[in-house]
């Protein structure tokens, strides 16, 4: 089927001519593998290329091919209908070490430049990172310019280029684990930077004479411009709140200050000082957040105006749905959970077509990978139906704004006793991380919330009736669905009855 599936194309282009070319997805020689079902569009899963060592950035060229990074140091443009690749460059002072190698990528849209970010080790052995421009021709790539040097480390180095429409280059750095860094406006690191093609300071930068554009980031991962111009900014957490931030000029975002939202009593003391931009959505338990991009097409209606973001830990495709105005996060579906492994970047055609990075060969590999191929360069694209093709899980959709709220409350309420990761402390406070008691009968453990425990000796489980409905439902919903646990959310309504039984 596999191999026979390109020459039967080509019969049918040889006979049926242009209407090859006309097709939505037979102008494709990979033949779908399986199929993700949405609510009116069926998705092929097709692998374009495989057999790749951690295409760290995958990014949509002016030239139709997608252009992609390798960790170890070599970029490569891919004919998406083929999977015919071309080897443009190969870097040899890239230094890969965990997570440390050849990072992001970004091709100018209008002019014939490439910007690529990597570490490299100096002879006196300091890790550095450089942010090196070249120039595009249609077999390679020449005359690198060095734009940037700031200083690296062995975890934390970013890293994510970008274009804003107005031809800009955006990098995001990371704080390099020296979290100093990152609230310091004279520091590179822990920051979002805006610079000139040539890598000079834009005369209308708001800091005169700084690439310096925002602060207090930890490790960004994802950047991306909605299409009304909105800049996002996906960023890893340390043990907790993994952030999407949207991202203002001169904004602070006050990592290693707050993390997340100001929910914790010291980060709410910091918050009454300092004015920061908290993110329009985190996650507790972290997912490690990788690339995003904004989803304006109307191939896939059920995702239009999202932002695609894949995980790495998580192992998923998040579909972020946004408000009109692309600058609040209505709710969120997860896809693809475990089936890829890893993921680290995607990119989206101009047509609709969305493509996905695996990251199966990195430095974490999660169980059972790297699998045989591995890593690989997944298209979606929709077909008429799924046919005979092996059809991939349903997706869970999550109640994003209530759960979020839940994390919050969890983080002011629970977690000082039963732990950020849910897994308490033995003999004193109980694990809620796969607690039947969690997980089971919804009336009984909210009876526990309400009425606390009534043991005599050692800990106590305070009760708290003293919250509203409202906010027992979202923690209660938080901590039934949170780490492993799988069981259904709660409603107000649940928690005012069990109130009422309980006399309260
Ligand atoms: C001051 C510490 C403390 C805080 C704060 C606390 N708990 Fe507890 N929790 C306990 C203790 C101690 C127990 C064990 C009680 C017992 O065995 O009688 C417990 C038990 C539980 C259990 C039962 C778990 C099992 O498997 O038996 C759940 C569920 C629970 N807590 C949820 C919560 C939630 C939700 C919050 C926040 C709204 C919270 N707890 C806040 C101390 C705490």
């Amino acid at each position: 089927m596999k191999t026979s599936w390109p020459i039967l194309l080509l019969l049918l282009c040889l006979t049926a001519g242009s209407a090859c070319r006309q097709g939505t997805h037979t102008s494709f020689s990979q033949p779908p593998e399986s199929a993700l079902v949405l609510d009116s569009t069926t998705l092929g899963v097709s692998t374009v290329i495989q057999d790749l060592n951690v295409p760290w950035e995958i990014y949509w060229g002016p030239d139709d091919r997608i252009w992609f990074t390798e960790q170890s140091g070599t970029i490569s443009a891919v004919m998406p209908e083929t999977g015919e690749r071309k080897v443009m460059l190969v870097i040899p002072e890239v230094y890969r070490q965990r997570s440390l190698g050849l990072l992001g990528m970004a091709l100018h849209p209008t002019e014939p430049y490439v910007f690529v970010d990597y570490t490299h080790l100096k002879k006196n052995s300091t890790i550095v990172s450089k942010l090196v421009r070249y120039t595009r021709t249609k077999d390679t790539l020449k005359d690198p310019l060095l734009l940037l040097e700031f200083p690296g480390n062995t975890g934390h180095n970013g890293s994510r280029v970008t274009i804003a429409p107005d031809g800009k280059v955006m990098l995001a750095t990371g704080d390099a684990a020296r979290y100093p860094n990152a609230p310091d406006t004279a520091s590179l690191n822990g920051k979002i930077l805006r610079m000139n093609t040539d890598g000079s300071v834009p005369a209308d930068n708001p800091y005169p004479g700084k690439l310096l554009w925002s602060r207090g980031h930890r490790n960004i991962q994802g950047l991306a411009f909605t299409s009304n111009g909105h800049f996002f900014a996906s960023e890893h957490g340390d043990a907790t709140d993994d952030e999407l931030n949207l991202i203002r000029q001169t904004g602070y975002y006050a990592w290693p200050h707050i993390e997340g939202y100001a929910d914790r009593p010291k980060e709410k003391a910091y918050a009454d000082t300092f004015a920061f931009i908290p993110p329009v959505f985190s996650w507790t338990p972290t997912i490690a957040p990788a690339g995003i991009d904004h989803y304006l097409s109307g191939k896939i209606p059920e995702w239009r105006n999202s932002l695609l973001m894949v995980t790495l830990k998580n192992a998923s495709l998040r579909v972020i749905r946004l408000n009109e105005t692309q600058d609040s996060v209505l709710g969120e579906t997860v896809y693809l959970s475990g089936i890829f492994g890893r993921l680290r970047d995607l990119c989206v055609s101009p047509s609709g077509d969305i493509y996905l990075a695996t990251s199966n060969r990195d430095w974490n590999p999660g169980k059972g990978f790297p699998k045989e191929h591995d890593d690989k360069i997944i298209r979606l694209s929709p077909i008429p139906s799924a046919g005979n093709l092996p059809v991939l899980p349903q997706s869970a959709n999550l109640n994003t704004a209530s759960l979020a709220k839940g994390a919050m409350l969890y983080a002011s309420y629970c977690e000082a006793c039963h732990k950020p990761d849910g897994r308490g402390i033995k003999g004193s406070f109980p694990k809620l991380d796969k607690s039947p008691v969690v997980t089971g009968d919804a009336a009984a453990l909210l009876q526990l919330i309400l009425k606390g425990s009534k043991k005599n000796t050692g800990e106590q489980m305070p009760g708290f009736a003293f919250m509203p409905d409202e906010d027992i439902a979202s923690v209660v919903s938080y901590i039934r669905g949170a780490w492993y646990n799988q069981a259904d959310s709660v409603s107000a309504t649940d928690v005012q009855k069990e109130r009422k039984k309980a006399g309260q």
